[in-house]
């Protein structure tokens, strides 16, 4: 009998440090790395510059659906444009939080997101990992912070790439974002059953990924 392709599922609110935790995750096991909150950026990105409603359901499930997009190194790729950087934008992100409220926007990106499934193994990153997408990932770890920690850095990411910001709008963003991600009524932002909670407040990276990876090797000890 050949045992399932191991999911390490880590999911967490937007900048807790899933990202990078997930990412040096899959690094030091030699795992793909899936970010799915990049298909929601790039269904996001899609709809912003073609014009779609973003109260149109069905339009949007359409474009996840037909989305062209890859992922090759550290680049994502949408429709032969690189737009690495420009799914980043605070824009995309909150019109990627709405579009993500609706049913058939997150049916559409369930096969995408099954398909990084592949040997040795995969470390998903995002909101749902751990409850809906791979709800038999062999480790679900849910990384948190306090409000101000994840305001601080998202202040600090922005301010290194010469964006301007103000705290007060981060922090407000990041509170109407994680209302919207935790309330709303399919795929909510909750730990996952038997999900490991970490909050990373007062944890460097380092720290956060020696602890999944340590968690990661006790199991089945
Ligand atoms: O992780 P992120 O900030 O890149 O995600 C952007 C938005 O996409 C997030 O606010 C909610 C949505 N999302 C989701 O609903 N489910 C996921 N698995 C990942 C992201």
């Amino acid at each position: 009998v050949t045992s399932p392709i191991p999911v390490i599922a880590i999911d967490g609110p937007t900048a807790s440090g899933k990202g990078t935790v997930a990412h040096r995750v899959a690094d030091k096991l030699g795992f793909h790395y899936l970010d799915s909150g990049a298909l929601y950026r790039l269904t996001a990105l899609s709809a912003l510059r073609r014009g779609t409603d973003l109260s149109d359901e069905h339009a949007l499930a359409k474009l996840a659906e037909h989305l062209q997009c890859s992922f090759q190194g550290g680049d994502i790729i949408l429709s032969h444009e690189n737009v690495t950087e420009a799914i980043r934008a605070e824009e995309v992100g909150n019109t990627a939080s709405k579009i993500a409220t609706f049913h058939a926007v997150r049916h559409a990106l369930l096969g995408l997101q099954l398909g990084f499934r592949k040997a040795p193994g995969v470390v998903a990153d995002g909101r749902d990992m751990g409850s809906v997408i791979f709800p038999n990932a062999v480790l679900k770890v849910f990384l948190t912070a306090s409000v101000a920690a994840r305001a601080e850095r998202r202040y600090k990411q922005l301010i290194d790439k010469g964006i301007s910001a103000s705290m007060e709008d981060l922090l407000m963003d990041l509170q109407a974002r994680d209302d919207r991600d935790t309330n709303r009524t399919i795929a909510p932002l909750v730990p996952a059953e038997g999900a490991h909670v970490l909050d990373t407040s007062n944890l460097t990276a380092d720290e956060a990924v020696a602890q999944v990876l340590q968690w990661y090797a006790a199991i089945g000890k």
